[in-house]
């Protein structure tokens, strides 16, 4: 019989031979999924036995993550801001640095009536913002049928009444008028993807990551569509990275007034951009 512990171990191992990220994590949050355990109680665990079925099924997972599969498309789902979301490969998987644009939404305390969410993917943003605006009228656009299909399917489940909608934002965007406008769009430009991981090159989306030549397409098309579609009063909120003065330099051209909000990490994380009193 092989233990917890021994799985844990042998798969941890393996996982080093590979040089996979987080050999370690990877293996008790693999161990933990296939045993249906919670990953914090996983070490009260260890001299339990695995059965048949888990220990091929763990092994085939440990493999596959051997090749660089991210944890999340393994076990298909992730949690964000509280909420567990489904996960497929094909569309860019969640990152807890998102959350920032909703603890800036929050910081307004504002009630908002008509939001748009750019380039959803898996819904994360549109979703979460109907449990923090139950009245509002939510929509949200992609490029990519994966991730409508996919950020549907999140709705669906978590219960939101949600407006997808296919489109190319950078030729035929949304029609409506919001009050709140959120975008983690992509940002990457071609010289910075060698600072990028590689399974996320190798495995996530091109088209969630790369923003054109200079990675700043989707804030000049965000900031000229404010123009006709932001509302007198209405707020842009938009994750950034280090470009954030360039990003924050666009909006300002657009008469918009931008304040920068920082992560856990104390790196420039979320811009936010509203209409000059
Ligand atoms: C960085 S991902 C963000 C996904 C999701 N909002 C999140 O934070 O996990 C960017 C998203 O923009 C979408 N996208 C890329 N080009 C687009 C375009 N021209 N029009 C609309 N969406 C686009 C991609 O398919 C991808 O889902």
């Amino acid at each position: 019989m092989m233990t917890y512990r021994d799985a844990y171990r042998k798969a941890s191992q393996f996982l080093r031979e590979k040089a996979t990220l987080d050999p370690d994590f990877s293996a008790r949050y693999l161990l933990a999924h296939v045993t249906g355990s919670e990953l914090n109680t996983l070490p009260l665990l260890w001299e339990k036995g695995l059965s048949s079925a888990q220990k091929h099924f763990f092994f085939h997972l440990v493999n596959k993550r051997g090749r660089g599969i991210p944890l999340a498309y393994l076990v298909g789902y992730t949690d964000f801001y509280g909420k567990r979301f489904t996960v497929r490969p094909g569309v860019l998987i969640p990152r807890p640095d998102t959350e920032h644009i909703l603890y800036a939404v929050q910081e307004f305390q504002q009630d908002f009536s008509h939001i748009l969410d750019i380039g959803t993917g898996t819904g994360i943003l549109a979703i979460s913002l109907g449990f923090l605006f139950p009245h509002a009228i939510i929509e949200a656009c992609d490029i990519s049928w994966k991730a409508i299909r996919l950020a549907r399917f999140n709705a669906r489940k978590l219960k939101k009444n949600i407006r997808f909608h296919w489109c190319d934002f950078l030729k035929r965007p949304p029609s409506g008028k919001y009050d709140l406008i959120v975008s983690n769009p992509p940002y990457i430009s071609p010289q910075e993807s060698s600072l990028i991981e590689p399974s996320v090159l190798r495995h996530e989306p091109e088209h969630a990551l790369f923003g054109g030549k200079d990675g700043l397409l989707f804030y000049r098309a965000i900031a000229h569509y404010s123009l006709d579609h932001l509302s007198f009063d209405g707020k842009i909120v938009v994750e950034v990275d280090h470009k954030w003065e360039k990003i924050r330099d666009i909006f300002t051209e657009y008469s918009l007034k931008c304040q920068i909000r920082y992560d856990y990490q104390n790196l420039p994380r979320v811009l936010i951009a509203e209409r000059k009193a």
